[in-house]
């Protein structure tokens, strides 16, 4: 589904990721974990097309990410969740959803593919009509996940979903991770919350200053030594 294959980037003269590897399979939970700084955002921004690797190669779904755009992308059937939410703030919560439903082709109806969301996040049916700006943080993280699965992506790809998120919610919102990716879509998690990604994840990474520390199952993540000595 997802190929990183020594992966180098840089910002200006400053390298960032060195030799960054993994491979998602069809239908598993990935993670990436890693503390401030490790790099974790700039693999989402890679995989979204947004900077462009010095070296080593993306794959997504067999394409070359080197000459894809974001759009093209979401077209094929992929999801992002950036982090922070990145909703607009001044339009309604229908629309929010109905922008990610464009740009993921907008294939057979908007209006049952939105009820489908609304029975997964049940929180965010009272508040459709209203801005996504007067939201709770824990309501837009939910509004954010709908509008990267409402186009039925293959795969969905999340930069720190939970953060700011109540310990409840963030319960709340992995099991519905868990659950999409139960109905068959393929999940890349990049999480600070290594205890809760790894409660949900098949396997995972670890990064620290751009480069792989650690990679494993979860169940060997959670006894590494590497998450031990940061996350336990
Ligand atoms: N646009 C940028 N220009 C220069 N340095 C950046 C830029 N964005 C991030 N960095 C630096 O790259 C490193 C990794 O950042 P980032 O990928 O956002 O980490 P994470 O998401 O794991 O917290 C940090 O040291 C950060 O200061
Ligand atoms: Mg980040």
């Amino acid at each position: 589904m997802l190929k990183f294959e020594n992966v180098d980037t840089n910002y200006g003269v400053v390298a960032m990721l060195r030799e960054v590897s993994f491979e998602v399979g069809a239908g598993e939970v990935l993670c990436v974990l890693g503390p401030n700084g490790a790099g974790k955002t700039t693999t989402f921004r890679a995989l979204s097309g947004l900077i462009r690797p010095v070296k080593g190669r993306i794959e997504i779904m067999g394409l070359d990410l080197a000459g894809t755009r974001t759009e093209a992308l979401s077209g094929l059937g992929v999801g992002f969740v950036p982090e922070g939410r990145r909703l607009f703030a001044d339009i309604s919560v229908r629309d929010n959803i109905w922008l990610g439903f464009e740009a993921q082709g907008g294939k057979g109806s908007f209006e049952d593919r939105l009820e489908e969301m609304l029975q997964l996040f049940p929180r965010v049916r009272d508040r459709i009509r209203q801005r996504a700006g007067t939201l709770s943080g824990g309501e837009q993280a939910m509004v954010a996940l709908a509008r990267a699965l409402i186009g039925g992506p293959k795969l969905v790809v999340m930069d720190e979903p939970s953060l700011g998120l109540s310990p409840k919610l963030i319960d709340e919102y992995f099991d519905t991770v868990a659950e999409i990716n139960k109905r068959g879509t393929t999940v890349l998690l990049i999480e600070q919350n290594a205890e809760t990604a790894l409660s949900i994840a098949d396997r995972g990474i670890m990064l620290v200053k751009g480069k792989v520390v650690a990679t494993g199952t979860a169940a060997e993540l959670l006894d590494s030594d590497e998450v031990r000595h940061l996350y336990l």
